[in-house]
């Protein structure tokens, strides 16, 4: 694992993140995402405060300098206050960056890290976990949901540290200068917070309701293009247009609500600031000049500016409100993968080596939500080195037999035991580097046919490569294209028969030398001459290692030196190919009913 995955205290990013966040306390959750930079955070406050301070400080400036106006005062009192004026805004530059620098170190590297835990809990992953959750949802979790936090520390925490010193300040000021003011401020504030409190709870729940929009839409997107080909082949393109078209007819609806509520919210406080602001002065104003509080001109218009930024630092506390929000429904977002427990469970164990010895030991797995286990008091043993087949109907648990064994599924009941130890103990992830899968469907990266061998041991060198692809029966081929290793397959790149892409396939699951081999045969047509290339591959494929193979081809079930017959769960029939037919039981069966020409 790189090192820079790794959280500075030595946590794991995973880890760290998934001991701060707690979906039903976002808040919460976030302080504690901020902590390893606590002292990042906490120095950043003088910082701020000073290169904030002439927003308070500058206005008893002014009103000093009205004041000398009024009174006739000497030229320069008036210097010297514009003087002080000009340097409080020129520490404005420095105190800014420091402030700055530290604040944007500590939330770049927060977003660095949520990120990368997000990665490492997303690789552990149950297979089941990553069925529910789509590709387009775990994007839009990692970045969008990410960047919201990012924008929630990037402006909340500033506006929130603005309103407190320029609060402080503010009032601090007036107590010493003006305190009959102060009940004024003690009347029209209050009313303001209450008016936030009340707007905060009402946009929180449409902006909800705005993210799921946007999730279903990135969700529904994802599946188009995905469906593409058989949705274009079915002709069905206007249903798929049209299904996008209606999400994105939601997200405009939710979108719509939350614009207008906004609008709304924010038209109302503004007129409501500006005519508490008019007050403030008309009522300070008249109290100077009926002589009812002792204050001069320049005080009269410091009460009045004071209060102008008063509310204009609530007015931004409140448009900031959606940002918390959405920040804070982000930490929920991502609450959704660090809780979600149907992880791999990490064994103690790491495994070095692997011998190949497989034993299945009373295992039952039941998938959720299915009414009849999956597999059913399982038994089986199979010797390092020995090729098994396993065949049988169409769900009749064939390729849980194969997951259960990689660990991908975990049994109800029962053990598996790698090497005779028990599975439940082991890092299976360090097993599975000993292991080499052939899926179903052949699997192909834009790139070149070494990048596709090689896929993920990149110190793999092309004499290896060309060893694994004579021994997958691809060599052939793959020396007659006229840019050899270099051809580019996938996407983007030449077109490959299914033979071909299986082999392929084939070739990058032996490169890897691996103890364990797990094949689980497609089961469309291959061509007679495909089949027996394929077929041979597989015979030098299995030399020297446990070979499990799902069998549908009647060439690869001669290649195993056992054919297992799986029916609803249970293993009902176990030997060489030929034990088993010569027994003329439900293998038997299955191998005549292959060689009768479909039509029968
Ligand atoms: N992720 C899953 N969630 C729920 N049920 C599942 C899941 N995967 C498989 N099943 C069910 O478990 C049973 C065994 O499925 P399995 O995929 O092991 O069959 P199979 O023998 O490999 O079939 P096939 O030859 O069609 O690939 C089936 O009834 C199937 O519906
Ligand atoms: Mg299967």
């Amino acid at each position: 694992m790189s090192k820079r995955l790794l959280y500075t205290d030595g946590v794991s990013a995973e880890d760290f993140v998934d001991r701060s966040i707690d979906p039903a306390h976002p808040a919460r959750s976030l302080l504690r995402l901020m902590r390893p930079h606590r002292a990042k955070w906490v120095a950043s406050i003088p910082f701020f405060v000073v290169k904030d301070s002439p927003v308070w400080l500058m206005p008893p400036i002014i009103a000093s300098i009205i004041d000398s106006v009024v009174t006739g005062a000497e030229v320069h009192r008036i210097l010297l206050l514009g003087s002080v004026g000009l340097v409080l805004l020129l520490l404005n530059y420095p105190f800014n960056m420091a402030f700055i620098r530290l604040t944007s170190a500590a939330t770049r590297s927060l977003a660095s890290t949520v990120r990368a835990g997000l990665a490492q809990r997303l690789t552990r992953l149950s297979l089941g976990a990553h069925n529910r959750l789509s590709s387009a949802v775990i994007q839009t979790k990692v970045v969008r949901d990410v960047e919201s936090i990012e924008l929630l520390l990037a402006q909340v925490v500033p506006t929130v540290l603005a309103t407190l010193s320029t609060m402080t300040g503010a009032l601090v000021v007036m107590a010493l200068r003006v305190p009959l003011f102060l009940p004024l401020f003690a009347v029209t504030i209050p009313l303001a917070v209450a008016l936030i409190a009340w707007i905060r709870k009402r946009s929180g729940s449409r902006n909800e309701a705005f993210r799921h929009e946007v999730a279903g839409l990135s969700a529904t997107v994802g599946e188009m293009a995905d469906l593409m080909v058989v949705t274009r082949g079915h002709g069905l393109d206007h249903v798929a247009a049209a299904s996008v078209a209606r999400r994105a007819e939601s997200v405009r609806d939710a979108g719509r609500a939350l614009d207008h509520l906004n609008a709304r919210f924010g038209a109302i406080t503004w007129i409501a600031y500006q005519a508490l602001a008019l007050l403030c002065l008309v009522g300070a104003a008249t109290a100077s000049v009926l002589h009812l509080i002792p204050a001069t001109a320049g005080e009269v218009v410091l009460l009045s500016t004071y209060f102008t930024i008063l509310t204009g630092g609530l007015t931004a506390l409140l448009a900031a409100a959606p940002i918390l929000a959405r920040g804070l429904d982000g930490i929920r977002s991502i609450g959704e993968i660090t809780r979600e427990l149907d992880t791999e469970p990490v064994g103690a164990a790491e495994v070095n080596e692997v011998r190949g010895d497989i034993a299945l030991d009373r295992v039952r797995v039941d998938y959720p939500g299915a009414d009849a286990p999956a597999l059913d008091d399982l038994s089986l043993q199979i010797a390092a080195g020995e090729c098994v087949a396993f065949v049988g109907a169409s769900g009749s648990g064939k390729s849980t037999i194969q997951n259960v064994i990689l660990g991908f599924v975990r049994p109800t009941e029962g053990r598996v035991l790698i090497d005779g130890r028990d599975a439940a103990e082991l890092d299976m992830r360090s097993v599975r580097r000993r292991v080499s899968i052939v899926p179903q469907e052949t699997a192909l990266l834009t790139g070149s046919i070494r990048a596709n061998v090689r896929y993920g041991n990149d110190e793999v060198g092309d004499d290896e490569i060309w060893d694994a692809l004579r021994q997958a029966n691809a060599a052939e081929f793959v020396a007659a294209l006229p840019r050899g290793l270099d051809t580019v397959v996938g996407d983007d790149g030449i077109s490959l028969s299914g033979g071909q892409r299986q082999r392929l396939s084939i070739a990058r699951a032996l490169v890897r030398d691996p103890r364990i081999l797990v094949l689980d045969e497609a089961t469309s047509a291959l061509d007679p001459i495909s089949e027996s290339l394929v077929g041979s591959a597989l015979e030098s494929a299995r030399r020297g290692r446990t070979t499990l193979i799902v069998a549908h081809r009647l060439r690869t079930v001669r290649v195993a030196d056992r054919v297992v017959v799986v029916d609803h769960g249970r293993v009902i029939e176990s030997g060489t190919y030929a034990d088993l037919l010569r027994a003329g039981g439900a293998f038997s069966r299955l191998v005549a009913a292959a060689e009768q020409p479909a039509a029968a």
